[in-house]
């Protein structure tokens, strides 16, 4: 076998398989920005700051709050997408329409991960 053709075609191949590993496990590593870009696109900076109350919890409470606690991460994904009320007060969230799972599975995993 011939290296010029064996070097980049393994060079994709092994891109392919990061890009497909990434894609499983996609909370792995959230950054701000990525976590920022979706609170911006879904409208929740505007009632959410990550250090300040503003209509709703600041996300650093909301990961002090959930802090060792395993069920947090799939509850609050639920909670983002239909909303509710309750937990800090009778203010309700209204739900995340139109946003997706993934989108909504990284945000929280980033708060959460907030200390
Ligand atoms: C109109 C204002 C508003 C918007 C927009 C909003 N939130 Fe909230 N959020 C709230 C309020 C109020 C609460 C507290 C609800 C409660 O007491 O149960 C809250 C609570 C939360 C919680 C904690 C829930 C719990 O049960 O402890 C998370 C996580 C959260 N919001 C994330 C988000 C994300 C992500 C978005 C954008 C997709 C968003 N919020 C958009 C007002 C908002």
């Amino acid at each position: 076998m011939n290296v010029k053709t064996l070097g980049p075609s393994t060079l994709a191949s092994q891109l392919l398989v990061a890009s497909l590993l990434y894609a499983g496990t996609v909370n792995a590593a959230v950054t701000e920005a990525d976590a920022m870009k979706i609170t911006s696109q879904y409208g929740c900076q505007a009632c959410h700051a990550t250090s300040t109350k503003l209509v709703g919890p600041a996300f650093k409470d909301i990961a002090k709050k959930y802090a060792g606690d395993k069920t947090a991460e799939e509850r609050l994904q639920k909670k983002v997408k239909s909303g509710g009320s309750g937990v800090w007060g009778t203010l309700p969230m209204p739900p995340a329409v139109g946003a997706s799972d993934a989108d909504v599975a990284t945000v929280v995993h980033w708060i959460l991960s907030l200390t």
